[in-house]
């Protein structure tokens, strides 16, 4: 991989504080576990609005896994669908939805989306997420601005010469180009920051999928987004790749799940590592916890093998974790399980 696609996946925005803020945060939490409850038998399976999953463990939207593996996206279906993970797939990757639910069967799938300022071509990729078999649309509302990338400085990212971006052009242009040439920063550009309440029900009844609106760090905003029709909340600050300085997904999250209560399903991202992080969102309140750039490493390192290695490997840190709690399934992990961790 070139230095600045190294920096781009790892890298934050401004000085990087909601970055290591995420990953401290759930330090900052201690679990309490409850013990001598039979844990014979533990399971890590759930579901994901009435989907089920092989553990709450989610592969969160990445742009571009061309940058990580030759086969893009369609490797990281091939991981997921052996494990049983969900895969959000992003607007941004450089397979399509349609060739990454084919490449595996039963791969499942959520698509992740804008909203573009061309309202047309917004539905349009929508319907198109659909009939590639997406089973709900994800739509990111933290891109309202662009951020300043600090380790990107002085040596600008820019994607590999004639990188495809399908799910972001219409067929048109598809046609015509073949998904190939769009310009990134055209593509960023297009991402309409006039996007309201409003926008969701609109994006909503484009498919009739259930919608999750990721990118909700407020738990008023959160309660508006349910109101407004969202079925599921993803509290993330983006990895902390958007705006810094912002809260931890780990703080808020607990607020945001009781802003919700049981009306829409809360899901977590940011700094989440190890099964220990993940039991610890479930007793905040969140239904599955969703990983970002360890699958990315994981990916370059080894591929649809190596992701799947990977994903195996946490989901077992879950289980055991849940044991060791003395909670027999994810739905008994319950918030006194999670407490702040007392002074050093
Ligand atoms: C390289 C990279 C690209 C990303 N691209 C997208 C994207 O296209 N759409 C999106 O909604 N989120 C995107 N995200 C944010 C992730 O979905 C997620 O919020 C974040 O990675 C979680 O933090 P973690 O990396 O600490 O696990 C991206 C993150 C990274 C690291």
């Amino acid at each position: 991989m070139t230095t600045p696609a190294l920096a781009y996946i790892e890298g934050g925005s401004g000085d990087e504080e909601t970055l290591r803020d995420n990953l401290d945060a759930w330090r900052r939490l201690a679990l309490q576990p409850r013990v001598l409850r039979d844990m014979t038998q533990v399971e890590t399976a759930t579901t994901l609005l009435g989907t089920a999953v092989g553990a709450p463990v989610g592969l969160a939207p990445t742009a571009m896994h061309c940058l990580v593996d030759p086969d893009g996206e369609t490797a990281t279906a091939r991981a997921a669908a052996e494990t049983g993970t969900l895969m959000v797939a992003s607007q941004a990757a450089n397979r399509s939805w349609q060739d990454t639910a084919a490449a595996a069967t039963d791969v499942l799938l959520w698509a992740q989306m804008y909203v573009l300022r061309d309202r047309g071509l917004t539905r349009e990729l929508a319907v198109r997420a659909k009939e590639s078999g997406s089973r709900a649309i994800v739509v990111c509302v933290d891109g309202v601005a662009v951020p300043r990338r600090a380790r990107l400085e002085g040596h600008a990212f820019v994607p590999p010469e004639g990188m495809a971006f399908p799910n972001l052009v219409s067929a048109a242009a598809a046609a015509s180009a073949n998904g190939r040439g769009v310009d990134l920063g055209a593509a960023v550009s297009a991402f309409d920051p006039s996007v309201t309440f409003a926008d969701l029900t609109w994006l909503k009844e484009c498919t009739g999928l259930p919608l999750v609106v990721k990118g909700v760090l407020h738990p008023h905003d959160a309660a508006a987004c349910v109101d407004a029709g969202a079925d599921a909340i993803a509290v993330s600050n983006h990895g902390g790749r958007q705006l810094d300085g912002c809260i931890a997904t780990a703080d808020v999250l607990g607020e945001i799940a009781d802003a919700v209560g049981d009306r829409a399903e809360v899901y977590v991202d940011g700094g989440i590592r190890t099964g220990p992080d993940v039991v610890k969102a479930l007793a905040l309140g969140a239904r599955a916890a969703f990983v970002g750039r360890p699958a990315l490493r994981a990916l370059a390192d080894g591929s649809a093998a190596g992701l799947a290695a990977y994903l195996a490997d946490l989901r077992e840190d879950v289980r055991r974790t849940l044991a060791f709690c003395g909670c027999a399934s994810p739905a008994e992990v319950r918030r006194e399980h999670v407490r702040p961790r007392g002074p050093r």
